[in-house]
């Protein structure tokens, strides 16, 4: 058949026109916390006995899967201390000098050392009034004897406190018979020794017999009150630092003060730039990273391949966002959690689920969504332990709370996470405020886990990970969302949690 010169045409033209597809006929749906509710199932599981336990990234485990936000009125060394004692962590802010986030990273590993390392100690010829000095100076109560660098006895403060005038050095009071451990020695084997011969104090000696540390009962106790507390291998609290993409540097500072992991604080981290940088970072430092922030699931691949130990997921639901209202941008959070942790769980990768969390149920969403731990903001602002300014409107008392991508934030320490088009000219993507006090972070965790522990019990699941995997969501309309929130009655007593989740 013979074609015309028309058709020919478009035959050769049609498949190099540009193609705009209908974008809109196969889009996809994205939920959202208020979106689902998880279905009750049967149960064998008391929430008393739910176990919350989950990990944070590939090595670092967490008695409570809540992550306090890098933000500089959520997470100074306060908070990152509290948060550690009650099974959390808290990721120091960067929108601050190097030097002034290292000493933040340094006062949290210092707070609870229970190996103390860098003893002070004397030798057995020095004057009893230099020992008594050096305990006074250093606020110590005893100090480890040593002779040519081998341990020969030990003087307390209670020795030298009766020791009369005749007695002149060390020597002369010191206890001989001391009783000391190898460096490697754990923490609950070292509470026996200290118990079995009623000792202070146990120095702990390296291969060659040199006083390498020290454990005090004291220390001991304090870690008995915080059984739950988040401690790396040598008893200290642990802690994250937040870095920008591009300072491998402040990242490797960090590193060295203790942190025992860097979290990458972008708000797209699935940038070709941010990546590769990312990629470098990795290769410059030893501990654990944690990069985002991510939305979707090629993303999720991306970070994994470049090496990340946790994801950051979360893009645009944080309470200070307004990212998706000037950018257009972002995956409503269930969706994007679900999304990420199916990549995550076959390459055995944590799921950090950021933002949006406004009362315990929403963690309990998250967690069944496949996130392993949640990062909080705004629930955490209002605390005692946080940096923000305290104020008191209309009678009640507020903590301020602004996004890292505000006005005030971004020009209080140039924070590049957002909108820096310019010197001086942002766009921003965050603002700022106040939300209720609400009193000290042991409190509001102990709501946010009850609440959680709560949920396992509905869902019958006994762990973090039986959440993630073995429970289901239903979708609900607004009516469902209206049923779910107290209606047709006028409040007269709010309980503690429901008071918690109000503005
Ligand atoms: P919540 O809801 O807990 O969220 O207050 C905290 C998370 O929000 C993110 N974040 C921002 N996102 N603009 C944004 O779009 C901002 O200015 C901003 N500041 C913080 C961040 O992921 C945080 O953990």
């Amino acid at each position: 058949m013979e074609t015309s010169g028309l058709d020919q045409v478009y035959l050769v033209t049609f498949p190099n026109l540009p193609m705009f597809e209908d974008k809109l006929s196969r889009i996809r749906e994205g939920l959202t916390f208020d979106d689902v509710l998880i279905i009750p199932a049967r149960s064998a599981v008391e929430p008393r006995d739910a176990n919350v336990s989950t990990r944070l990234t590939r090595k670092i485990s967490l008695k409570v899967p809540i992550v306090s936000s890098p933000m500089d009125t959520v997470t100074g060394s306060e908070m990152a201390i509290a948060m550690a004692r009650y099974g959390g962590i808290g990721i120091i802010h960067r929108n601050q000098t190097v030097n002034s986030q290292l000493l933040h990273v340094n006062r949290v590993k210092r707070e609870e050392s229970i190996k103390i390392r860098n003893v002070h100690t004397v030798d057995p010829e020095t004057p009893v009034s230099e020992a008594r000095r050096i305990m006074k100076e250093k606020k110590i109560a005893g100090l480890p004897v040593t002779s040519g660098e081998k341990l020969v006895g030990i003087v307390t403060k209670r020795d030298l406190e009766f020791a009369g005038e005749d007695v002149k050095t060390v020597a002369e009071v010191m206890i001989r018979d001391v009783k000391y451990a190898r460096e490697e020695i754990g923490i609950d084997e070292a509470q026996e020794v200290l118990y079995k011969y009623r000792i202070e104090k146990l120095p702990l000696i390296d291969g060659s017999g040199r006083v390498v540390g020290l454990i005090t009962s004291k220390d001991i106790t304090t870690r008995q009150r915080y059984p739950d507390a988040t401690r790396d291998e040598e008893g200290q609290l642990m802690v994250g630092a937040a870095v920008g993409p591009f300072d491998i540097d402040r990242a490797v500072h960090l590193e060295k003060e203790g942190a025992d992991v860097i979290v990458v604080d972008t708000a797209h981290a699935h940038n070709q730039n941010v990546m590769e940088s990312i990629r470098k970072m990795r290769k410059a430092i030893d501990c654990e990273l944690v990069a985002g922030n991510i939305a979707t699931k090629k993303a999720a691949e991306d970070i994994i391949s470049i090496g990340a130990d946790a994801l950051r997921v979360g893009i645009g639901p944080g309470s200070i966002c307004t990212t998706r209202m000037i950018a257009g941008i972002g995956m409503p959070q269930i969706t994007s959690i679900s999304e990420c942790a199916e990549v995550a769980e076959g390459q055995n990768v944590p799921i950090i689920a950021d933002g949006g969390i406004r009362f315990s149920g929403d963690i309990v969403k998250a967690i069944a969504a496949g996130a392993n731990a949640v990062m909080i903001g705004s629930l955490l602002a209002g605390t005692e332990e946080s940096p923000g300014m305290e104020m008191i409107i209309n009678g009640r008392k507020y903590k301020s709370y602004r996004g890292m991508g505000s006005i005030g934030a971004i020009s209080a320490g140039g924070s590049d996470r957002y909108g820096k088009l310019g010197e001086n000219k942002f766009v921003a993507e965050g603002v700022e405020g106040a939300v209720p006090y609400r009193g000290k972070v042991e409190e509001v965790l102990f709501q946010l886990v009850g609440g959680l522990k709560s949920g396992m019990g509905y869902a019958g699941a006994p762990t973090v990970d039986d959440l993630r995997k073995h429970s289901s969501f239903i979708r609900i309309t607004s009516n469902g969302l209206k049923e779910s929130h107290p209606h047709d009655i006028k409040i007269m007593t709010e309980p503690p949690n429901y008071q918690l989740f109000q503005i």
